[in-house]
């Protein structure tokens, strides 16, 4: 009878144990561990040997948690302070890294527009260097993030590289990338006299004649003037603004040879048939290319306010061409070719 009692106990004993999960000893409720175990079962085996956190529940029941990602959400939530809505955002978007330090204000440049999470650094740097003042501190974020993008934590014409002919008609050419001294576009051809004079890139010509013929159409007069220029052009044209006005006023509105986008031959100086660039901005044809030149795949390429960015002085006559939806893109976005370059181009190819 003794030995009878004995066994039962230690079946009663040892049944009892074997029910008591290992996420219920942790001490995680009934109710979250129904939450737990909608993950797969590494993802449980994982939790079981992790400390308990009721936070942890908040995670996986968050409406944008991906439970591949549930090794650093908490991680992350271990060792930050930042809020549940901000772990889920930060790891989804990949710029979750030990090496960096969370907080408000680095969450808030993730969280801005043309973000490059290799820039971080350099953001946080250049905000602790910049001594101008902004009225909010988005507004300093996105000063922030234009500058860096951009390259202005630079000086003009500082750490210049060759720049990517690969990209094609989105090739990019400022203060920091340069054309070589023999480069000259495989594809030019001559403009014919009614659309202007000199040479320029065949697709851009293309472009231009639809664009003119698009104008044409109620009643303007666009005209090519000033297309490609080679090295030696441009060296020129330089060497005498230089003479003329000295370098520094020179370099805010001509390019240094190797610099200049004309040389790519994607560049055009348009003016109204028999005016000059100067006029340019008050013409129908100004008007008339302000709303419709990305249509025909052309950028007004150194805007009005931009030229902090631009490194140019306003030129309502300079048109690139990038193509369609490069231009409409740019245009609904109101931003230079240098942020779009930066963000759309540059940082999907790294
Ligand atoms: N005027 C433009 C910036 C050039 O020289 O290419
Ligand atoms: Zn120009």
């Amino acid at each position: 009878m003794k030995k009878i009692i004995l066994i039962l106990l230690l079946l009663i004993t040892g049944c009892s144990k074997e029910e008591i999960k290992p996420l219920k000893k942790l001490g995680y409720t009934d109710e979250e561990i129904s939450v737990i175990e909608t993950m797969n079962n590494d993802n449980i085996t994982y939790m079981e040997n992790i400390s308990y956190n009721g936070n942890y529940i908040n995670l996986i029941n968050h409406k944008d948690f991906d439970e591949n990602n549930l090794k650093n959400y908490i991680s992350m939530l271990d060792n930050t302070n930042v809020t549940i809505d901000d772990i889920i955002f930060t790891v989804n978007h990949n710029y979750y890294n030990v090496n960096i330090t969370y907080d408000d204000n680095t969450i808030s440049y993730m969280k801005s527009n043309y973000y490059i999470h290799d820039n971080l650094n350099k953001y946080l740097e250049y905000e602790n260097k910049i001594t101008k003042t902004f009225e909010t501190n988005q507004d300093k974020i996105d000063y922030v993030i234009t500058s860096i993008n951009s390259k202005l934590d630079n000086n003009f014409y500082t750490n210049t590289i060759p720049t990517d002919l690969s990209k094609g008609y989105l090739i990019i050419v400022n203060k920091y990338n340069y054309l070589d001294s023999s480069y000259v576009p495989d594809n030019l051809v001559t403009i014919a006299s009614q659309y202007g004079k000199l040479q320029v890139e065949k697709t851009t010509y293309e472009a231009f004649i639809k664009m003119y013929n698009g104008a044409k159409e109620v009643g303007l007069n666009l005209y090519a003037a000033s297309p490609y220029r080679s090295y030696n052009t441009q060296l020129g044209l330089y060497n005498n603004y230089v003479n003329r006005d000295g370098k520094a006023l020179a370099d805010t509105y001509s390019a240094r040879a190797g610099f200049s986008e004309h040389q790519t031959g994607l560049a055009i100086d348009i003016v109204r048939r028999g005016g000059s660039l100067g006029e340019f901005e008050y013409t129908g044809e100004f008007k008339w290319l302000s709303q419709n030149a990305h249509k025909y795949g052309f950028i007004l390429r150194y805007p009005k306010g931009k030229e902090w960015i631009t490194g140019y002085q306003y030129e309502s006559w300079h048109y690139r061409y990038v193509g369609v939806e490069a231009a409409t893109q740019i245009y609904n976005k109101n931003i230079t070719f240098e942020e779009y370059y930066a963000y759309y181009i540059e940082k999907s190819s790294n």
